[in-house]
């Protein structure tokens, strides 16, 4: 029986690994997140299975090396927290590249939505008997310029829910989807022309804080930034003055920068310590979730489908079609690794 320490568990996670098909895999799940105190929890197991926030940094892959760990079968499409250079050719990495690009466009439009229409202070309104429309003025989306960045499977989603709306859509990804129609503009463009910027590109070297001061001055006043990527795309203290100054109309941010030690957490017992989020969270235009765009049934489904796919395909040998390393990722060694001819990475 392969044994897999299953690290930051939340019920919803167990709820759909146990009810997928694991034969032959026992998980043993912790809620702790996996850092460099609790990397000897996966002592005597075989692999780990980790998410967005655990901490897998050079430290943490020597520990688990050295107790003889393997894999790591990230349950995630995102993999900035890991240290790739320090886990070549020693520990492999798989993740869930696609689970439902469905889940996270539709949760973006839905923030989009939201702020736009006030349906957030509506909600409150109504249920105190406050039937006054007052100050909920929106906009219609209808022939407004979206701007996409990052037009990969969630990016396309996220354009086609935009199409349907009757909303013109620019894009910018230096890796243009070929015969896709989308049409595609220079940041610079896509910053000066939109209405709505929707980010939907991973966090690299290139993309961390593409919304920065200097961004945000070359946007259109009253400007809505929606982000569903990664925290660390945006300079949080750059959008706060931006929104402060009335530059920029609305937040919409399903992540956030600081987010590891808060997000997925209830902390409302707590003394929140970063003054950044407690400003966005005082203001009306501003509406945080705690990075559950991708929490739908479908995507929690195909998420452990996979995850529990990948797994089995290391241990019985096979071709890794979701293992990513140090060689496949953007950069200069881009290019360079031999999964192709050998079915793994190393
Ligand atoms: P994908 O890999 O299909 O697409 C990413 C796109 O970004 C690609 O077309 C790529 O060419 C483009 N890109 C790369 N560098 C860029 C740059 N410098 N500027 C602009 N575009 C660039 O990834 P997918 O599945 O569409 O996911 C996008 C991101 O969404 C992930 O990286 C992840 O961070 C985030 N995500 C968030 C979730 C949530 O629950 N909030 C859930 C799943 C993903």
């Amino acid at each position: 029986m392969l044994k897999i320490a299953f690290y930051d568990t939340k019920p919803y996670d167990r709820e759909w690994f146990e009810k997928k098909e694991h034969n032959g895999i026992e998980f043993r799940y912790y809620e702790h997140r996996l850092d460099s105190d609790t990397a000897d929890f996966a002592r005597n197991c075989d692999g780990v299975c980790a998410f967005v926030n655990d901490t897998i940094d050079k430290e943490v892959i020597d520990r688990l090396y050295d107790i003889g760990i393997r894999l790591i079968a990230l349950r995630c499409a995102g993999y900035n927290n890991v240290d790739f250079k320090a886990a070549y050719q020693k520990i492999s990495v798989v993740r869930v590249p696609g689970y439902s690009p469905y889940a996270v466009a539709e949760h973006a439009m839905g923030l989009l939505l939201c702020l736009n229409r006030k349906i957030h202070k509506a909600y409150f309104r109504t249920r105190d008997f406050n039937f006054s429309l007052n100050g909920l003025t929106g906009f219609d989306l209808h022939d407004k310029t979206a701007g996409v960045i990052g037009t990969g499977k969630i990016g396309q989603v996220f354009i086609s829910i935009c199409n349907g709306f009757g909303m013109n859509v620019i894009a910018y990804d230096p890796y243009p989807a070929k015969n896709s129609g989308i049409t595609y503009v220079s940041k610079d463009e896509l910053f000066k022309r939109s209405d709505i910027i929707s980010l939907h590109c991973p966090l690299t070297d290139e993309t961390k804080h593409i919304i920065n001061k200097e961004s945000l001055n070359k946007m259109k006043d009253g400007v809505y930034i929606i982000n569903t990527s990664r925290g660390s795309l945006i300079e949080s203290e750059d959008l706060y003055e931006a929104i402060k100054s009335g530059r920029v109309g609305a937040a919409g941010l399903d992540v956030y920068e600081e987010e590891a030690d808060l997000f997925f957490e209830d902390m409302s017992n707590c003394i929140i310590k970063d003054d950044v989020l407690k400003l966005f969270l005082s203001l009306p235009n501003v509406l945080i979730t705690s990075h559950q765009a991708f929490l739908t049934a479908e995507a929690l489904s195909n998420i452990a489908g996979c995850t529990i796919d990948n797994i089995n395909a290391y241990f019985s040998g096979e071709a890794l079609e979701n293992e990513i390393c140090y060689n496949c990722l953007p950069g200069e060694r881009h290019g360079k690794c031999r999964k192709k001819e050998k079915g793994r990475c190393f």
